[in-house]
């Protein structure tokens, strides 16, 4: 697999940065193949709601199943923050290397057949996130990225666009539609805005692919609420390491503690501050 190697090539003696970039790629494209193969079958599809508009079928749970026996394999040590899981797995449980995964990011697409969704895997050590991948496997897309090793799509360089205002820009977002609907004013507010100064909105329905778009510059900004760290983690690496922000729209935390999710290139992540602040109240903070 053609990743640049960047200017880090080992990240610690016993886990060199490119072997663990391998085992998320490889166990990726594997989730990525057992959703695929499913979408022939969507009729057979078991589709439980973990929560109103929340949805979780066998695909999510044999994906991520599949995500967890590649890396194990590899790395047997270390800890796992899985969607489907829900807690950390990691056999010792102690480990400061933790693998955060999203098998299926877009469910709500993927049981319409709707052809946007993607598979998330990032290694954090200690709050440092290490490695990002996100595939894409209907288009056949990956997205890949290592600190201090910049980001790739398909083996490629990637970078944030260069728009530096918000006329002409695309922007991402997502929409409140579970519990995070206690922000729908607010963000009805906030999409107005937006709207109205941008050349376009997009609402795909893949978070960890939406940002993953900002750091291949097909969208200039993104902010939505509600998200959790398994959406975001890869995608947030993946900005940074292509010259982007990402930050709390809110201001409060970290992004990823948070959910409510702001980026964009340099330029474009402050205007879209500056739009959106003055629309936060008391229900979205
Ligand atoms: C969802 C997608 C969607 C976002 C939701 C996420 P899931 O993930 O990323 O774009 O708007 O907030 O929960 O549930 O399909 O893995
Ligand atoms: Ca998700
Ligand atoms: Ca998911």
């Amino acid at each position: 697999m053609p990743v640049a190697g960047g200017p880090r090539g080992a990240l610690y003696n016993d886990a060199p940065m490119q072997a663990l970039l391998n085992t998320a790629v490889q166990a990726a494209r594997r989730a990525g193949d057992i959703a695929i193969r499913a979408l022939s079958r969507l009729d057979q599809l078991d589709i439980r709601a973990k929560a109103r508009n929340d949805y979780v079928t066998q695909v999510d749970q044999a994906a991520e199943q599949a995500i967890l026996e590649s890396i194990r394999k590899r790395y047997p040590d270390h800890s796992f923050l899985a969607e489907e899981s829900g807690h950390s797995t990691g056999k010792s449980g102690h480990s400061e290397f933790q693998w955060i995964i999203d098998p299926l990011d877009g469910t709500t697409n993927y049981v319409h057949g709707f052809p946007t969704f993607s598979v998330s895997i990032a290694l954090r050590r200690k709050e440092t996130l290490e490695v990002g991948v996100v595939y894409d496997p209907c288009r056949q897309e990956l997205f890949t990225t290592m600190r201090g090793g910049g980001a790739q799509l398909d083996g490629k360089r990637i970078r944030v666009s260069e728009r530096k205002e918000l006329e002409g820009t695309l922007i991402g977002t997502g929409f409140p539609y579970r519990s995070n609907t206690r922000w729908m004013k607010t963000y009805l507010q906030m999409l107005g805005r937006v709207m109205e100064h941008t050349a376009g909105v997009r609402r795909p329905g893949s978070a960890a692919l939406d940002l993953s778009y900002v750091a291949a510059g097909r969208l200039d900004g993104f902010f939505e609420f509600g998200l959790e760290i398994w959406d975001t983690a890869a995608g947030t690496l993946m900005i940074q390491e292509a010259g982007g922000l990402v930050t709390s729209l809110t201001g409060k935390d970290s992004h990823l503690d948070s959910g409510d999710v702001l980026a964009g290139n340099p330029k474009i992540h402050d205007a879209l501050r500056a739009l959106l602040t003055p629309h936060l109240n008391s229900s979205a903070t």
